[in-house]
């Protein structure tokens, strides 16, 4: 038995539809009991009567450090490691000059190994957990996520990234060599401990519709798996995949008729919707991605945080490195607030820690599971220093409220501020 002490913060509703009083769990001097050999929560409670309880535990006490869930990345792209914060493109031409040469250097199971080795202790460092990544279209870029996944503990969700057009020779595959991979990797990785896989069609312009349907197909026979893709990122973009897909309704609809709509379906963006996509995104019940350092860094454009949050969308948020120009997701959530400002809509810290964790959770269908902080949830936990420089520190010491003491580090805070992560119980 481990007792981790410090302050806790955790919530109990979504802050999008309660006050943030009403929807989070604050202790000032507080503890969570975990499960060494099960990597699970136990109990969390004020830190004085878990220790009389757990008096045997082996005593890890943070002070005043902030223990929250661990930080859960709902989409990125771990072989973009090397090349985040590239220069001066949009998003078709950033793809081809930096992404696409990139990614073609993942058929090398050495360097493969290495960037996936280099990324996951890259976001630990971060006080991320749990990150959704799309791999490259080798079968070995998933392998190597998924091992040094394992490796560490994590529970992550990956999966080749599939394109049979528009992409450079040496970075397609094809409709069926991308169902005997995607499925095969699927029987060796998907549900082997905390692994979790998913179908993964880059987005519409770099597969035909031959590709889509095998992989419609697939997630069909193998419902448990994710789905994630891209959709109405750029302007440009939509032009361009609706000159493809002539009979489509809009973007959404091309993944919709063959089969790539759902619940477990993980949109990348979802920046530039019509009403009837909004709808139909809805009622399918997919999880729409936000990822605000990317949408600014590439200038896609500003995600209607409040509009779809109101009308009841599923909203994860999400690095989106290495169009993403950050590892961290304290950065990211400051990002989040800013694109959300530039709307005209100022999100509560209790909403940007809520998306950052229980928010994600539920985007990927793991309620209860990580994200919260709670009995039986898994113990994959993130303690803040919430004075970690000089200039947040005096900015937190005259906070009168924990949300007033935590904004500071959402807004200016890095890896600097992550005093420790936990992933099932265990100090990284
Ligand atoms: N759309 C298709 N591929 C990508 C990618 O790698 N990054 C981003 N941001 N958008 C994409
Ligand atoms: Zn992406």
């Amino acid at each position: 038995m481990k007792l981790i002490l410090g302050q806790t913060l955790s919530f109990i509703a979504d802050p999008f539809a309660e006050t943030p009083e009403m929807s989070a769990l604050w202790d000032r001097r507080s503890g969570v009991v975990v499960d060494d050999t099960t990597g699970t929560i136990i109990e969390v409670g004020p830190a004085d009567t878990l220790k009389r309880l757990w008096a045997n535990a082996d005593i890890e006490d943070h002070g005043d450090g902030l223990i929250l869930p661990g930080f859960i990345d709902a989409h990125a792209h771990y072989p973009q490691t090397g090349i985040v914060a590239s220069w001066g493109k949009r998003l078709i031409d950033w793809l081809n000059t930096y992404t696409f040469p990139e990614e073609a250097r993942f058929g090398d199971p050495g360097y493969t190994a290495e960037v996936a080795a280099r990324y996951f202790d890259i976001v630990l460092a971060n006080g991320t957990t749990t990150t959704a990544s799309f791999c490259t279209i080798h079968p070995e870029s998933v392998g190597a996520y998924f091992a040094e996944a394992q490796k560490r503990g994590m529970r992550v969700v990956g999966g080749k990234t599939c394109m049979d057009r528009n992409a450079p020779d040496d970075l397609r595959d094809t409709a069926q060599s991308a169902y005997d991979d995607s499925q095969r990797l699927i029987a060796r990785w998907h549900g082997q401990g905390r692994l979790t896989y998913a179908i993964t069609p880059r987005f519409a312009p770099t597969s035909t519709p031959e590709q889509l349907e095998a992989l419609g197909a697939l997630w069909g026979e193998h419902p448990t798996c994710l789905m994630q893709t891209h959709l109405s990122e750029q302007t440009e973009e939509i032009e361009w995949v609706m000159g493809m897909y002539p009979e489509a309704t809009d973007y959404t609809d091309i993944y919709d008729r063959f089969g790539l709509l759902g619940e477990g379906a993980l949109m990348g963006h979802a920046i530039h919707l019509s009403q009837r996509e909004r709808a139909r995104l809805l009622e399918a019940g997919a999880s729409l991605i936000h990822c605000p350092t990317s949408n600014t860094f590439i200038g896609s454009g500003l995600f209607d945080m409040a509009g779809l949050r109101a009308a009841g969308h599923r909203v994860g948020l999400a690095t989106d490195t290495g169009g993403g120009s950050s590892f961290s997701m304290l950065r990211t959530m400051a990002a989040a607030y800013e694109v959300g400002q530039l709307r005209g809509t100022a999100l509560h810290p209790a909403q940007l820690l809520w998306l950052a964790t229980a928010g994600s959770a539920e985007a990927l269908g793991m309620t209860g599971v990580i994200g919260t902080l709670a009995p039986d949830a898994e113990a994959d936990l993130v303690v803040l220093d919430l004075a970690s420089t000089p200039a947040i520190a005096q900015r937190a010491d005259r906070a009168e409220s924990i949300w007033e003491q935590l904004f500071p580090t959402l807004m200016m805070g890095d890896d600097r501020a992550v005093a420790a992560t936990y992933v099932a119980g265990q100090r990284m």
